[in-house]
C-alpha cells in the first residue's frame, strides 16, 4: 500500500520550518531530498569501514569494495544491464555525457551529422558542440512543437547515412515531457547511429530497461532519485565501451604501466581512473533499493494524481500559462503568470517557505523557443500531498496579488 504520509517520515528535512513556515519542496527536478534508509548507509560507511577500494589487502578496504561493487550490481539488476562491467560509476549525469562525447572524438570526421532534440539541458547540448568544433562533424537539431513535444516526422528527415549518433533526454527537465526514446532509438539504429539517452529526469519516475530499449549510452545521476549527489552512472553496450578511448588518465584504469607504454585495464575500471565516490556509489545503491520498495508503478500512478490536480488548479488562475503540455508527461510545471518576473514570484513563495526553480532551468533554447526569459517550475516527487499543492495555490495568488 502507498501510504504518503508514512514515506514522509523517512525523510527528516520534510519536518523542518523555512522562513518560519513548514517546508513545501517542490524543487525536485534539480535535487530530490534524501531518506533515513540513505543518510543511514552514509553515516554507517563513515563510522565504520570508510576506506580505499579495489587496493588494499586490509579488511576495511574489502569490505569497502564489496560493498561498492554490490552496489554496482544493484544498478545493472535495476537497469536490466547485461553486465556489470557495462555499469560506468560517474560523478553524474554530466560527467557520463563528456565521457561518451570526448570518446567519440577519434571516431568522428567532417561530414559525419550528430544530432540533438530542441529539448535537451545545457549539459546534452554543450558537451556535443565541443566535440563538432574537435573533429568538424555537424550539429542537427530535433524540433519541438509549441506542446514541447519533439516533431518526429521532421526527425525521420533529418537521419540519413551521415548521422553517427543521436542524444536526447528521456524526460525534459524545463518541461516534463517524456520522449518517445523506444521510437528515436529504433530509426537511428536503421541508419547505424548510435543513441544516449540522459535520463537525469526520468530515473526519479520510471524505471528503464536498457535492453528492451537497446539503448547504446544511458546516463542519469543519484541525487535527482533519492541519492547523494556527486554519484551517477553511465551504461554503455559493452562493445561501445571497448571501442571508447578511456576518458581519464590515471591510478585505477590502468593494466601496466611504465615510461616507454602503458596499457589499459578492461572494464569497467578503464572509465574510472582515480579514488570514486565510494560511499556515494553505496548510497546509490541503498536509494535503488528504497526506491524500489515503494514501487515505481507506485510512484507513478501517484505523481501523475499530483501533476492532474496541481495542473487543473493553476489554471483556474488568471493570466497563468504552463509551458508544456505535452501528451506524456511527467510530474514537472512550468508556468508563468502575465508579465510578473519568475524570480520575483520564486522569491515571495521562498518566503513562505515554498521551495520552486525559476529561470531558464539550464535550457535556454526551450526559453528563446517560447520567447520568455524563464518559468516558474514546481516539480513533484512521491512524497510530495495534494495538501501541500493547496498551500502553493494560495501562496502563489499572495505573491500574485503583491505584485501586480
Ligand atoms: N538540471 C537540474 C534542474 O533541472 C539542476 O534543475
Amino acid at each position: 500500500m502507498f501510504d504518503v504520509q508514512k514515506i514522509r517520515k523517512d525523510f527528516p528535512i520534510l519536518q523542518r520550518e523555512v522562513n518560519g513556515k513548514p517546508l513545501i519542496y517542490f524543487d525536485n527536478a534539480a535535487t530530490s531530498q534524501t531518506p533515513l534508509q540513505v543518510i543511514d548507509v552514509i553515516v554507517d560507511y563513515y563510522s565504520n569501514y570508510n576506506a580505499n577500494i579495489h587496493r588494499g589487502v586490509h579488511s576495511l578496504s574489502q569490505e569497502a569494495t564489496d560493498a561498492y561493487e554490490d552496489a554496482r550490481l544493484k544498478i545493472q539488476t535495476h537497469f536490466n544491464a547485461k553486465h556489470s562491467h557495462e555499469i560506468i560509476f560517474t560523478s553524474g549525469t554530466t560527467h557520463g555525457i563528456n565521457l561518451v562525447a570526448n570518446g567519440f572524438s577519434s571516431l568522428l570526421k567532417k561530414g559525419d551529422e550528430i544530432m540533438v532534440s530542441a529539448l535537451e539541458h545545457h549539459s546534452n547540448i554543450v558537451p556535443w558542440q565541443m566535440l563538432c568544433e574537435r573533429t568538424g562533424a555537424t550539429l542537427k537539431v530535433i524540433p519541438m512543437n509549441q506542446n514541447g513535444e519533439l516533431i518526429l516526422s521532421e526527425y525521420d528527415e533529418l537521419l540519413n547515412e551521415n548521422t553517427k549518433l543521436v542524444f536526447v533526454n528521456h524526460i525534459s527537465n524545463a518541461l516534463g515531457t517524456i520522449n518517445p526514446i523506444e521510437y528515436i532509438i529504433k530509426e537511428a539504429h536503421k541508419v547505424g547511429a548510435a543513441v544516449l539517452v540522459d535520463g537525469a529526469q526520468s530515473c526519479p519516475h520510471i524505471k528503464p530497461d536498457v535492453q528492451a530499449l537497446d539503448v547504446d549510452f544511458y546516463v542519469c545521476s543519484a541525487h535527482k532519485m533519492c541519492g547523494p549527489t556527486g554519484v551517477g552512472m553511465l551504461y554503455g553496450k559493452e562493445e561501445w565501451l571497448n571501442t571508447l578511448p578511456p576518458y581519464q588518465g590515471g591510478g585505477e584504469m590502468i593494466a601496466e604501466v611504465s615510461f616507454e607504454k602503458t596499457t589499459y585495464a578492461g572494464l569497467p575500471h578503464k572509465f574510472e581512473a582515480g579514488t570514486p565516490n565510494i560511499c556515494g556509489g553505496i548510497a546509490f545503491g541503498a536509494a535503488l533499493d528504497y526506491m524500489n520498495t515503494i514501487g515505481f508503478e507506485n510512484i507513478a500512478t501517484y505523481e501523475h494524481e499530483l501533476l492532474d490536480y496541481g495542473t487543473a488548479e493553476l489554471l483556474k488562475i488568471e493570466g497563468l500559462k504552463i509551458y508544456g503540455t505535452a501528451k506524456n508527461k511527467t510530474s514537472v510545471i512550468s508556468f508563468n503568470v502575465g508579465s510578473i518576473h519568475p524570480y520575483d514570484i520564486g522569491t515571495i513563495l521562498d518566503k513562505m517557505g515554498i521551495a520552486v526553480r525559476t529561470g531558464h532551468h539550464c535550457a535556454q533554447p526551450i526559453m528563446d523557443f517560447y520567447k520568455i526569459p524563464g518559468t516558474i517550475r514546481a516539480s513533484f516527487m512521491f512524497y510530495n500531498t495534494k495538501a501541500e499543492i493547496d498551500a502553493f495555490i494560495t501562496a502563489l495568488k499572495k505573491a500574485i496579488m503583491m505584485l501586480s
